[in-house]
């Protein structure tokens, strides 16, 4: 396998030190500024012995070393800061990737491509676009990254281990997401009968405010612990061909009565990428927040011009 990461800022640089401890593939970690990728492949590549580990990794600003990759990772682009929404990087961001999608395009056919770079529901649909690609082959990392948030805020105020809470979030990767109590269980228990009322919209609330929260505290740049490991579960699913099921961003084509938008929704994921979209039994509120955020996404994305 060969794993391309595209952007070896904080995202992409501690993703490539995932994979490559995984042992997941060959790693290629690209960046626009000259020699920051390889410097940091040198680094990575010096921890080997360190670590007894054999893993290949190769850091440089040519992104045709991208070619014939079966996984790309795209962390390219600017990171939020202080007081920016995740919408707000979007004419910046829509242009770097367009060009990377055009390099993806004439240099790895057959990848599939996880986008991360915000905002990332706008992003994963347009660099589907400009590649051509199948929508299986094209999705983004995101809101498996707020369901980790979710459950990692329920076990706290529980005092209980991760491992006990299954979170579900849905939507846009931003204000609009959806994390949904109904669907999100303590052991088999729907977090509903656990925790109620207010408490539960307090942590809702707190799930949709994580990033915002990082953001604010390290006063430059976004978060990378967390999104990195969210990254490398998703490419260790596709490697492993493991057919979980893991939210991520992915072309809707009429399901949840929603047409030609990427979204966040939970997926099977395997050795072909997005192998089905998982559609949830939604109540009448949750489904008209999700179908708000749809259309939002929709005339967002008509204002990129491509
Ligand atoms: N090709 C390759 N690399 C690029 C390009 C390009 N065209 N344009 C920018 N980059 C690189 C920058 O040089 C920088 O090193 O992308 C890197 C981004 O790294 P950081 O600024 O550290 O940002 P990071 O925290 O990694 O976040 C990257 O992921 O989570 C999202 O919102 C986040 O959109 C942001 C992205």
């Amino acid at each position: 396998m060969k794993i391309s990461i595209i952007g070896a800022g904080n995202v992409g640089s501690l993703t490539a030190m995932r994979l490559a401890q995984a042992g997941l593939g060959d790693v290629v970690l690209i960046d626009i500024l000259k020699d920051l990728a390889f410097g940091k492949s040198l680094d990575l590549e010096d921890a080997r012995p360190i670590l007894s580990s054999h893993y290949n990794i190769e850091g440089s600003e040519d992104i045709n070393k991208i070619k014939d990759s079966d996984i790309i990772v795209i962390t390219a682009g600017m990171a939020r800061r202080p007081g920016m929404a995740r919408e707000e990087l979007f004419s910046k961001n829509s242009q770097i990737l367009k060009g990377v999608s055009l390099n993806i395009k004439s240099l790895a056919q057959g990848a599939k491509v996880i986008v991360v770079t915000n905002p990332l529901d706008l992003m994963t649909i347009l660099v589907l676009k400009v590649t051509g690609f199948k929508p299986n082959q094209v999705f983004g990392m995101g809101i498996s990254l707020d369901a980790a948030r979710f459950a990692n805020i329920i076990a706290r105020e529980l005092k209980l281990s991760v491992n006990d809470i299954e979170a579900m979030v849905i939507g846009a990767h931003g204000e609009a997401m959806l994390p949904l109590p109904s669907h999100s269980k303590v052991k088999g228990v729907s977090l509903n009968k656990v925790i109620t009322g207010e408490r539960v919209e307090q942590l809702v609330k707190e799930t949709i405010g994580r990033g915002a929260e990082i953001v604010a505290a390290l006063g430059t740049g976004s978060a990378f612990f967390a999104p990195s490991a969210a990254i490398a579960r998703m490419a260790g699913m596709i490697v492993k061909d493991e057919k979980k099921i893991i939210g991520a961003c992915a072309y809707l084509d009429g399901e949840y009565g929603i047409k030609d938008i990427c979204i966040g929704v939970p997926c099977r994921l395997g050795k072909q990428g997005i192998e089905k979209i998982i559609e949830l039994d939604l109540n009448k509120e949750e489904k008209k927040a999700f179908l708000k955020s749809a259309n939002k996404l929709k005339e967002q994305y008509s204002s990129i011009t491509i």
